[in-house]
């Protein structure tokens, strides 16, 4: 299969690699310079520490996508879609995924025009080395999900994919997308501010206590039926990834912005439009922005 990989982040380089085991892929980046160390080396991939063998893929700048490639996968931050959205909006013809963490960027999908628009989560851990490596520290899944159109090729593409890499379909974009959202909307912001490892926020019985403060107002906002099941899946990510860093503890650690507009940004707005008192939500999103603008004013 032809497959378009955009974005040349973590995420991007880890589809490229993988993908392109058995498929034609074409790696999209934002900068020239980025395509053209690709070209030149390749994707290098380190799984588990392990150098693996660099695998040739075609890399060029976002301008030259053009939708030909049977299926494209959408690997941007969500705060870098909205610049996108010109091109996207002239170009998907065919079938597309969207890798976006949050739930903000379900809006800006039906603007685009393509038949079979996808959504998935990944739950990989990743870490860009280089502009043409990436390091896989933690194997995981990717789930996706139909957000209109066939799901044709998201049965096909677990086919397509090494067993190391699996790509699960499953029924309901918005659970799929809002469970990956409250695992974020807790994990992440907390152990950003309170500097700790995901495990520490079940093991500390204070940080517990806050954790599930949070998750009560997360899923008072979203109006979670059955939060139980929310929950449980919340505590197994934080338990399976108990001596990790949360990505964005990395990002603030490494002076880079986060994905909070996405995360809780989203969950403040919903809960303003409800009309619903979230001061948890309110504070570590302020609290996050805060760690963000001392980068700026750096
Ligand atoms: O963003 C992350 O770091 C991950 O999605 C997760 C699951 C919170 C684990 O660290």
């Amino acid at each position: 299969m032809k497959i378009a990989i955009i974005g040349g982040g973590s995420l991007g380089l880890l589809f490229s690699y993988y993908l392109g085991i058995k498929n034609e892929v074409s790696i999209y980046t934002r900068t020239k310079e980025q395509a053209e160390q690709i070209n030149k080396n390749g994707v290098h991939l380190i799984k588990g520490g392990i150098a693996q063998p660099p695998l040739k893929v075609s890399a060029a700048a976002i301008q030259e996508w053009q939708g030909k490639e049977e299926f494209t996968v959408v690997a941007v931050k969500q705060y870098q879609l909205p610049g996108l959205m010109d091109e996207l909006k002239m170009n998907a013809r065919n079938s597309i995924l969207f890798l976006q963490n949050g739930y903000g960027h379900i809006k800006l999908l039906s603007e685009i025009t393509a038949p079979d628009i996808y959504v998935g989560s990944v739950e990989h851990g990743a870490v860009r080395a280089n502009e043409y490596t990436v390091q896989h520290n933690g194997i995981g899944v990717t789930r996706t999900a139909v957000y209109r159109g066939e799901a044709h090729l998201l049965r096909e593409l677990p086919m397509n994919v090494p067993d190391d890499f699996p790509v699960h379909l499953e029924s309901d974009y918005k659970e799929m997308l809002i469970k990956k959202l409250v695992v974020n909307a807790v994990i992440n912001p907390l152990t950003a501010i309170l500097k700790v490892r995901n495990g520490e926020l079940i093991d500390n019985p204070f940080y517990f206590e806050i954790f599930k403060q949070l998750f009560e107002e997360c899923a008072l906002v979203l109006g979670l039926e059955h939060k139980e099941d929310y929950l449980q899946n919340l505590m197994t990510v934080c338990a399976k990834t108990a001596n990790n860093h949360s990505s964005m503890y990395k990002d603030i650690e490494n002076g880079r912005q986060t994905e909070i507009d996405a995360i809780l940004g989203y969950l403040l707005e919903l809960s303003i439009s409800k009309n619903i008192k979230a001061p948890l939500i309110h504070n570590y999103y302020h609290c996050i922005k805060g760690k963000e603008q001392e980068r700026e004013g750096a």
